[in-house]
């Protein structure tokens, strides 16, 4: 798309060129006639000489030149200032955040990663508030469940937990410690994060688990690759861990990728695990083997999953909905589906066309607020 949009600008900017050079030069041409018309008449008649017209004429090159020269500069300048710009915005995206002095440092071995959020309220730049006094206690082992439409804040609660953007109102804290005065590094290497996207370097299948751990050891690399259900397929490959993926490695299908980007994730031991979407590209069943994976890895540890399907939320000890960043409705599974509201219109609709029979209860209707 956004090349098709840059292709047709670049023709459009040839075909003007194309037009426009042409008559330029013709110009430029019948320029140089008339002059030598002129100054030919004035040497046949005598006011001239011949070296003088000869002089002028080498002359006039030195000023034709830089003429022709700021128009391309100037050309050159537009372009150049359009990319810079496009540059800098790109290096302001990400708000650089930097440890306070003396920040503390969170150590690997004590810290617990329980996690607070106390009435926080947040915009980015000067927009509207991307979220409004979101408050929520994530103790170690709790699942934490977030449920919300598409800009509804959801990401933004883990990109504040990271730490990428500075809290102006309210706080975050971490095992007690509010996340400001925490050491940047320190805070982001107790989290991993799946994103729905899922990146795989062009390596090993090894070393794409093992990225963020280059001293895994295999049976490590492969305790993870069970925990995400990953082993199974990757046994089937013909070069097993030592298959090659990435671009110029085998493909591998979405969910496939997905649960390589899962047991990286779980390589690392970390004490809060956020799933930003992350098994949307597995099948149910898939994904069900997954959560079950996570339950005995995820023991004592705090874990937020981001979802659009009730069913990788069900399990959570508490879910939050979300509605442009605001918190609307919160509660376990079987508090929300009792109650009207928008938990319950998913739900319906999500799992409206099951069949009433098997192990899923049916859609709830009316009954009690
Ligand atoms: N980097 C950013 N700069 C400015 N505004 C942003 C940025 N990221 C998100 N927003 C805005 O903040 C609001 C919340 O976005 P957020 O990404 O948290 O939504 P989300 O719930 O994760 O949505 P989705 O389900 O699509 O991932 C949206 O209005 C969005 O436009
Ligand atoms: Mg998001």
């Amino acid at each position: 798309m956004r090349s098709t949009a840059y292709q047709n600008n670049q023709v459009g900017a040839a075909t003007i060129w194309a037009r426009f050079f042409p008559l330029m030069e013709l110009l430029a041409n019948i320029g140089v006639v008339i002059l030598l018309v002129a100054g030919g008449l004035r040497v046949i008649d005598g006011p001239l000489t011949l070296g003088e017209l000869v002089a002028f004429f080498s002359m006039i090159w030195y000023i034709i030149g830089p003429m022709w020269n700021i128009g391309f500069l100037i050309n050159n300048y537009t372009q150049s200032k359009a990319s810079g710009e496009r540059v800098l915005e790109l290096l302001h995206s990400y708000v650089h955040v930097k440890s306070v002095e003396d920040a503390v440092v969170l150590d690997k071995d004590t810290i617990k990663g329980h996690v607070r959020f106390e009435n926080v309220t947040f915009s980015y730049a000067d927009k509207e508030p991307a979220l409004r006094d979101i408050s929520f206690d994530a103790p170690p082992g709790k699942v934490i469940g977030l449920l919300g439409g598409t800009g509804s804040g959801k990401s933004t609660i883990i990109q504040l937990l990271m730490h990428a953007y500075n809290v102006k109102q309210g706080r975050i804290t971490v095992d007690g410690f509010d996340i400001r005065n925490v050491d940047v590094q320190s805070l982001r290497s107790q989290i991993a994060t799946v994103f729905q996207e899922t990146f795989l370097f062009s390596a090993s299948i090894r070393d794409n688990i093992a990225y963020a751990n280059k001293d895994a050891t295999m049976e490590e690399i492969e305790r993870a690759a069970k925990l995400s259900k990953a082993h199974e397929f990757i046994m089937e490959l013909p070069l097993g861990y030592d298959t090659l993926v990435g671009e110029r490695g085998m493909g591998l299908s979405g969910g496939q990728k997905q649960r390589i980007a899962i047991a990286r994730a779980l390589i690392r031991n970390p004490h809060i695990l956020v799933l930003d979407d992350a098994t949307s590209a597995v099948d149910m069943e898939t994904e069900h083997e997954i959560q079950a994976g996570f339950k005995e890895l995820m023991r004592g540890r705090t874990t937020f999953i981001i979802a659009h399907r009730i069913s990788s939320l069900k399990d959570a000890d508490e879910i939050l909905v979300l509605d442009g960043g605001r918190i609307t409705q919160r509660g376990t599974h079987q508090q929300l589906i009792r109650q009207q509201g928008p938990y319950r219109d998913v739900y319906n609709i999500q799992y409206a066309d099951r069949p009433q029979s098997g192990e899923d209860e049916p859609a709830v209707k009316g009954g009690t607020a």
